[in-house]
């Protein structure tokens, strides 16, 4: 068996290379795009589930050291969200997957793509281990996102070897800092956390607050799906979303900590609450949206899915297609409603999951729930409203979207 582990070494400093871009405003976008794999057989479930339960082992190892980490393939899914990053001065560009659900940065997962050491990087002798694959990184000396926006110092793995990545370059980890604590090994300062990319734009004053918004969008099908957009700083001036912005304080860190954008959320089906309020996260990298077996079997009992074999997912007819229901997420005394079409798997990609054309499938799968982990709000939820994490604030908010209600599945 392959050692579960990417193995990475930490930048200790660098030389700052370029000039820190003058800020104009406090925030800064990149383009985001979803990719779309085609050749099918992706089995989105197993891939949700594996990704759950990293989160649930990571939990429980942090009060329990003799717990083992499991070996984890972040990514096989038929969508991912991908930004292009320049490393280096010579601005070397890798295509890497935007995930809140980690928060180191690393290059290198494409064997014929690696990175190539610029005048700006500093290799450093400390040794990074992330659970999702395996490998060994040299630090970079600075990182650029888009033209305008440049960060000095920024640690950046490269990884010899990986495990579970194939689409993709490496990634951006834009979750808390506190996700690296534990992935430094055989360091020689004292060093615990590694700084995130957000973390060092607000550090370096390239934003003033530091706040991330996500806007996906939902899969057309069409060649040239719609990009998403990351914004770092004040999301206040987006057009991605329209009306208020609901926020929800993230989970307190006691008794046990999850460290990943935890939220409390009640869900309702119709007029029918399905699950009482209750501790879970929202998650750019998991594609489907996970409840607990009580909630979804509710759910499901009451939408007559059945459950598909091949795609692990449940199916519904046309006429209880007809017939659904909002699925109502209820986040800091707000609904946000999921309309039928957002409940149901694009049909466009039915084939990509190894499913029927034609057919209906829901987009929602039970979890087995465990302490402060009852849930997980994925690409299903966050294609439907903007996402904002704020880590000045420690909270999380939403907002409506001009896809809130669009019928593209
Ligand atoms: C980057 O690190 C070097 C060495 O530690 C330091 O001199 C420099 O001020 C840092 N630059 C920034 C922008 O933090
Ligand atoms: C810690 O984990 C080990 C191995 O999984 C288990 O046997 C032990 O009971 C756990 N200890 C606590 C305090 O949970
Ligand atoms: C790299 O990108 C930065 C920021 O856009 C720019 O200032 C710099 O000239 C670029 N360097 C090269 C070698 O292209
Ligand atoms: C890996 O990099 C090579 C060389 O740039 C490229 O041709 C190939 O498409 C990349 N593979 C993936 C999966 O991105
Ligand atoms: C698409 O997914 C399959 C199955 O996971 C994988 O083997 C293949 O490399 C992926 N293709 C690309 C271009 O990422
Ligand atoms: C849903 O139906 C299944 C099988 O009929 C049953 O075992 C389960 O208890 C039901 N769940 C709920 C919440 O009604
Ligand atoms: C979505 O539709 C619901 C009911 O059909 C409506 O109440 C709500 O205002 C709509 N939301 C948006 C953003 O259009």
């Amino acid at each position: 068996m392959i050692c579960p582990f990417v193995v990475l070494s930490l930048l200790v400093f660098g030389v700052a290379a370029a000039p820190l871009a003058p800020s104009q405003s406090s925030c800064l976008s990149i383009p985001i795009q979803k990719h779309v794999n085609v050749t099918g057989g992706h089995n989105l479930v197993n891939a949700g589930h594996s990704r759950a339960r990293s989160f649930r082992d990571r939990t429980v190892s942090k009060h329990n050291s003799s717990t083992k980490r499991q070996e984890v393939p972040v990514v096989n899914e038929a969508i991912t969200y991908i930004a292009e990053i320049a490393v280096g001065a010579d601005n070397q560009t890798f295509h890497l997957l935007v995930d809140t659900g980690s928060s180191n940065t690393w290059v290198g997962a494409n064997a014929s793509y690696t990175y190539v050491p610029s005048s700006s990087s500093v290799w450093t002798d400390d040794i990074v281990i992330v659970d999702y694959g395996s490998g060994y990184f040299f630090g970079a000396s600075f990182l650029t996102l888009s033209n305008d926006l440049v960060i000095t110092n920024q640690s950046i793995g490269v990884a010899d070897f990986q495990q579970g990545f194939t689409s993709m370059d490496g990634v951006l980890g834009i979750g808390p800092v506190d996700l690296t604590d534990g992935t430094i090994l055989g360091s020689l300062a004292p060093v615990t956390t590694v700084p995130t990319v957000s973390d060092n734009l607000f550090n370096q004053g390239v934003i003033s607050t530091e706040v991330i918004g996500v806007s996906f969008v939902p899969t057309t099908g069409a060649a040239n799906e719609p990009d998403g957009e990351l914004i770092f700083g004040d999301v206040g001036g987006s057009s991605r979303y329209t009306g208020q912005i609901t926020y929800t304080c993230v989970t307190p860190s006691s008794p046990r900590e999850t460290d990943y954008w935890g939220i409390t959320q009640s869900i309702s089906y119709g007029d029918t609450e399905i699950m009482a309020s209750a501790i879970g996260v929202v998650d750019t990298g998991t594609t489907l949206n996970y409840m607990p077996t009580d909630t979804f079997n509710a759910y499901i009992n009451t939408t007559g899915g059945i459950y598909d074999e091949v795609t692990g997912l449940y199916e519904i007819t046309e006429e209880q297609y007809n017939a659904l229901d909002d699925l109502i997420f209820i986040i800091g005394g707000t609904d946000f409603p999921l309309t039928p079409n957002a409940q149901i798997w694009p049909r466009d990609l039915n084939e990509n999951i190894g499913g029927e054309a034609g057919k209906i499938y829901l987009a929602a799968v039970a979890t087995e729930p465990v302490e402060n982990l009852n849930f997980i709000n994925g690409y299903v939820f966050l294609e439907r409203y903007f996402s904002i994490f704020d880590n000045s604030n420690s909270r999380v908010g939403f907002a409506v979207t001009p896809y809130t209600n669009a019928t593209t599945n």
